[in-house]
């Protein structure tokens, strides 16, 4: 008889991990046996953590903060946007192979265009910080074809250092890829995305609410109190404000796929997830 397989998520905190869920209703929704479990890992014990579950038999992991780019160093071999990203939120256990990916990107994508049916593919397209959550999401954000994409980061540099790292990407898309300073950033996006840490320490939005079209989407990659701040700046400005819930689903969708070959119905967990959020 065939046992069930493990997964988990590792992190540091992890207590509060919506993936566990998810995963389990995607599952049951697939007719997928498996158990997905949750670790917390402790600080520098990410290599062992690994080796551990894999010798428990695990089959694969998601890997959150602040274990991405360990996730990255461990991996024997990333896939192309887990490169551009330098972070894996996915790792696979295949043989004595580790194949590290990064879903986040493609999961932004996806909610984007299907469950907030906003086209990127022509548009103008606002990214806003530099870190590890903007860097992995961008190769995808740049494959979805938007006109141009605009870096906008507090820390000039980082922007440009990130754009360097996709613009033959960008070049092979056609896609315009800029790190202008931000008090050049003004005005003229379709969809703005805010990946900075702005909203959990309460900071203002660090560009002027010009930037937002009339009826922009605004997409904030967090979720929950992390993600007010700056959807109430949105939506006091006219754009149409979407939380980082969407993203998780569909980044778990794709992590699943990965693992199990098969898309579990993302939009009807997103769904549910919303209602028991309440
Ligand atoms: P993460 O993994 O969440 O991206 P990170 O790598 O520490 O975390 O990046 C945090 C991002 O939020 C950076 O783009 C940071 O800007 P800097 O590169 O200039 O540090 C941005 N950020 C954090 N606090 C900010 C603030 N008060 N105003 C503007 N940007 C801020």
């Amino acid at each position: 008889m065939m046992s069930t397989d493990l997964y988990c998520v590792m992190g540091n905190p992890v207590e509060h991990s919506k993936s566990p869920w998810i995963h389990a209703r995607f599952a049951q929704l697939a007719g997928q046996d498996l158990r997905y479990e949750k670790r917390l890992v402790a600080l520098g014990g990410f290599v062992p953590a690994v080796q551990a579950f894999r010798a428990e038999g695990g089959k694969g992991c998601n890997v959150t903060v602040p274990f991405k780019f360990d996730a990255a160093r461990l991996a024997t071999r990333l896939t192309p946007r887990a490169e551009l990203a330098q972070a894996c939120n996915t790792l696979r256990f295949d043989g004595a192979e580790v194949i590290g990916d990064n879903t986040d990107g493609i999961g932004l994508v996806g909610d984007i265009t299907r469950n907030a049916g906003v086209q990127l593919a022509g548009r103008d397209v606002l990214l806003i910080g530099a870190g590890g959550a903007a860097a992995g999401v961008l190769g995808p954000l740049v494959q979805a074809m938007p006109r141009r994409v605009v870096v906008a980061n507090r820390t000039q540099a980082k922007a440009a250092s990130l754009i360097l790292r996709h613009s033959s990407l960008a070049r092979a898309e056609g896609v315009e890829l800029a790190a202008p300073p931000l008090k050049e950033v003004t005005a003229g996006f379709d969809v703005v995305i805010n990946a900075t840490a702005t909203s959990m320490s309460g900071a203002a939005v660090p560009v002027p609410f010009a930037v937002l079209k009339p009826g922009a989407l605004a997409c904030d990659l967090m979720y929950g109190p992390a993600a007010s701040g700056f959807m109430e700046w949105a939506r006091s400005h006219g754009a149409v404000a979407r939380d980082g819930l969407g993203m998780l689903v569909e980044q778990a969708a794709e992590s699943f796929l990965l693992w199990r070959g098969v898309r579990p119905p993302s939009a009807q967990v997103l769904a549910e997830l919303r209602a028991n959020l309440g």
